[in-house]
């Protein structure tokens, strides 16, 4: 929580077009389903500036409108300040890890990044949201069901703080 008294939290990967706007959605969608969208700043972010300004990949898009989602934010690049305007960072995988806490200047700021999976409770033999950009859509239906999962674990453990 942060001063102004909202649950900011961002979530990452490499690209911005597949797992971490479909985990912006899905947090989005799980949060106005509680009625609490007022306590909630939800964003995503890559790692990489690829495709810095594009609506999700096709297939993720396509996916999560089976499912009931419009993912439909635009990617933008993580950027070191986005430590002093998120307290809880999310990230997909190990390498998403690695590279987001190399980019923290203090303990403090690397103790906001966590792991999705460590919030799964059904599919907890993931310890990864493994990366479907060059998999089949078999892969981005795994995405979508792990994000459900762990978003709803990840909104339960903020809103019990
Ligand atoms: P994401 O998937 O990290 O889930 O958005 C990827 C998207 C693009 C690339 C890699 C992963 N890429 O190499 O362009």
């Amino acid at each position: 929580m942060t001063k102004k008294g909202k649950h900011t939290v961002l979530f990452i990967c490499l690209g911005n077009i597949c797992r971490s706007p479909a985990g912006e959605g899905i947090m989005k969608s799980l949060v106005e389903k509680a009625g609490l969208q007022d306590e909630f700043e939800i964003d995503s972010a890559g790692i990489g500036n690829w495709h810095v300004g594009q609506l999700p990949d096709s297939r993720m898009r396509k996916c999560g409108a089976e499912h009931g989602y419009n993912f439909n934010s635009h990617a933008r690049q993580f950027q070191k300040s986005d430590f002093g305007r998120f307290e809880t960072i999310v990230v997909m995988d190990n390498e998403n890890y690695r590279a987001i806490t190399s980019m923290a200047s203090c303990q403090a700021d690397k103790d906001k990044v966590v792991r999705m999976a460590d919030f799964l409770t059904h599919h907890r033999e993931y310890t990864t949201v493994p990366d479907p950009y060059y998999g089949d859509y078999s892969d981005f239906e795994l995405v979508i069901t792990l994000l459900e999962d762990a978003c709803q674990g990840l909104l339960n453990n903020l809103v019990e703080e």
